[in-house]
């Protein structure tokens, strides 16, 4: 950032992992209310979702503030995306770190998110968790992100624009008055605004240090319900062979040869399975069904946003 200049003109960018498009809709909610406020500019978004996205590498800089988003999954950051995430390099960029959950818990999963983005050089300003429809059903959450959360989105954005905007104006501040103290007209915003990130320290969200273990689905007897290896099957006389799936999954998982067939690892995210115009794509394991249906009975109460700032 050349502070020194011009102490704000952050270039504000989402970058998110989105099965079924929950993830998306609040991260970009929040970039772009971000950076409609004065001293922000828009930069283009990183969709880490399809799996060539995360075969590159990213590097920011103290310009930049990135609005980083991933769903909770088994209460935590999605563990397949763990080695990709160990990638980034934050190179001092501000970060608000954001998850979307279905209606259950978000466990540790924010402050996991937010551990590994100071990890990697970030620095964390704000963090949010908000609520999505759950990607195993279509009446947990029915329909969330709605007209609410987004209204939610944009009052944290501007919660976090003026909480970096006074950050920035302290910092200019201070190296002011050590320039006046040391005779010269040198500004050190940049290290003072440095110093004042390292004092504030990592954003406090709600979670678990250490990070607990995933969240483990049981069934009444309190045995472990095993989904590990459960995928989406096809009903060949509905599908098209439109090639959606294909482009949906995240894990590369539905070749374009056999559209409809995952023949590869599947994390459940239902991006084809809701995508799937057609509704051709279906889950029958009964563990899974078992689940799914403990969830939308036992969380049918409306959960809000947190907003940590
Ligand atoms: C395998 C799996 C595990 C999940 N675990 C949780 C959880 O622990 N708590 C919760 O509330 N929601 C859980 N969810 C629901 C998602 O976090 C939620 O639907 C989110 O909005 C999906 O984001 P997306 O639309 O960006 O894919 C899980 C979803 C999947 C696919
Ligand atoms: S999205 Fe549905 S209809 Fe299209 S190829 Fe996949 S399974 Fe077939
Ligand atoms: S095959 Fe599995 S991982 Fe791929 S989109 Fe479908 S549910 Fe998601």
């Amino acid at each position: 950032m050349s502070v020194t200049e011009s102490p704000l003109d952050l270039n504000v960018r989402g970058m998110y992992f989105s099965g079924t498009g929950t993830t998306e809709t609040i991260v970009l909610a929040v970039a772009e209310a971000i950076s409609r406020e004065e001293g922000f500019l828009r930069a283009p978004d990183i969709n880490f979702t399809p799996p060539a996205a995360r075969g590159q590498e990213y590097r920011f800089g103290q310009q930049d503030l990135v609005i980083f988003g991933v769903p909770v999954i088994a209460g935590r950051v999605p563990n397949v995306l763990l080695p990709f995430l160990n990638t980034l390099e934050g190179g001092g960029a501000l970060a608000v770190p954001v998850v979307l959950y279905g209606n259950r818990n978000f466990d540790d999963a924010l402050i996991e998110l937010r551990n590994i983005l100071e990890e990697r050089g970030f620095h964390t300003v704000a963090g949010a968790a908000f609520i999505g429809e759950h990607s195993f059903s279509r009446i947990l959450a029915a329909g969330r992100p709605d007209k609410d959360d987004i209204a939610k989105a944009e009052e944290f954005a501007k919660a976090a624009a003026g909480k970096i905007r006074a950050l920035v104006k302290k910092a200019e501040e201070n190296a002011e008055t050590a320039a006046k103290a040391a005779g010269s007209g040198a500004a050190g915003i940049e290290e003072e605004l440095n110093a004042a990130l390292a004092a504030a320290g990592p954003v406090a969200v709600d979670g678990e240090d250490p990070i607990r273990p995933y969240y483990i689905p049981r069934d009444r007897k309190g045995n472990h319900i095993n989904i590990l290896k459960v995928k989406p099957k096809l009903d060949e006389s509905k599908c098209t062979k439109c090639g959606i799936c294909v482009e949906a999954c995240p894990m590369g998982s539905i070749k374009p040869e056999a559209p409809g067939v995952v023949d590869g690892i599947c994390i459940k995210c239902c991006g084809c399975e809701k995508k799937c115009p057609e509704g051709a794509l279906y889950f029958d394991d009964p563990g899974y069904l078992y689940h799914k249906e403990e969830l939308e009975l036992g969380y049918p109460d409306r959960k809000e946003p947190k907003l940590f700032l």
